[in-house]
């Protein structure tokens, strides 16, 4: 393994709940390398999610520096942040988060709109990549019209759209049955063979077990 692609220094994000401050995350440190396969485990509200989200430049950090291939995220615009959650982020969500008025292959298509690549270009890449997860024949469908396990599989080809480094996955397999979540983690396990940084958000003791090299425990907003 080489260098890291995150860097966390102390990383702290506080909520004000009723006029106290109360802290999703409090003075995280650790570093990941690039190629890694990291699994993020904890109780229920303690944080994950919002470690995630932090590193993926969703939401901001209230104290510590994080950097994310070479840049500290905390003292990025929302403009840069938005270019590096383009270049160097695919996100893959519980709830999938597809929009539902578009088909698969538009939904796939759309990390790349702003990118300088031309239509056809985009439209032949989402098609491959809906090949890929094993969609060629629900290239049409709107998410209403696929399974759960279909859904999750488009949004990890739309993750894949603008070639990420590095793959967050908030609890991919939370909302699918065994048999679909078993492909969802195998294509996760690809990613991750083509050298891709994956770090996931499960609270499956045998899947961060058998996928993850490593897993980072979370409680009440601290890691152990
Ligand atoms: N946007 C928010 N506003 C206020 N509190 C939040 C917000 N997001 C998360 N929290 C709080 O931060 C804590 C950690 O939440 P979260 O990261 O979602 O936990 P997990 O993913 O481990 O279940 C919880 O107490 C939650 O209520
Ligand atoms: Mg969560």
């Amino acid at each position: 393994m080489s260098e890291a692609i995150i860097q966390a220094n102390e990383l702290s994000k506080a909520y004000t709940k009723g006029g106290r401050q109360m802290f999703a995350l409090r003075r995280a440190t650790f570093s990941i390398q690039q190629g890694e396969f990291v699994a993020i485990m904890g109780p229920s509200g303690s944080g994950k999610s919002t470690l995630l989200y932090t590193l993926g430049c969703l939401v901001r950090l209230t104290g510590g520096q994080c950097w994310l291939a070479g840049r500290d995220i905390t003292r990025l615009s929302e403009r840069e942040l938005a270019q590096v959650r383009n270049r160097y982020i695919g996100f893959v969500f519980q709830s999938f988060q597809l929009l539902p008025t578009l088909s698969a292959l538009r939904n796939v298509e759309l990390p790349s709109l702003y990118s300088q690549q031309a239509r056809h270009a985009r439209r032949e890449r989402a098609q491959q990549l809906l090949e890929r997860v094993g969609l060629a024949e629900r290239m049409g469908h709107r998410p209403t019209e696929l399974s759960g396990g279909e859904a999750q599989r488009v949004a990890i080809a739309r993750a894949l759209m603008n070639d990420p480094p590095l793959i967050l996955a908030d609890e991919p397999t939370g909302n699918l049955d065994s048999a679909n979540g078993a492909s969802v983690m195998a294509l996760l396990d690809e990613l991750h063979a083509e050298g891709r940084t994956v770090i996931i958000v499960t609270h499956d003791p045998e899947i961060a077990h058998r996928h993850a090299n490593r897993i980072l425990y979370i409680r009440d907003g601290v890691l152990e």
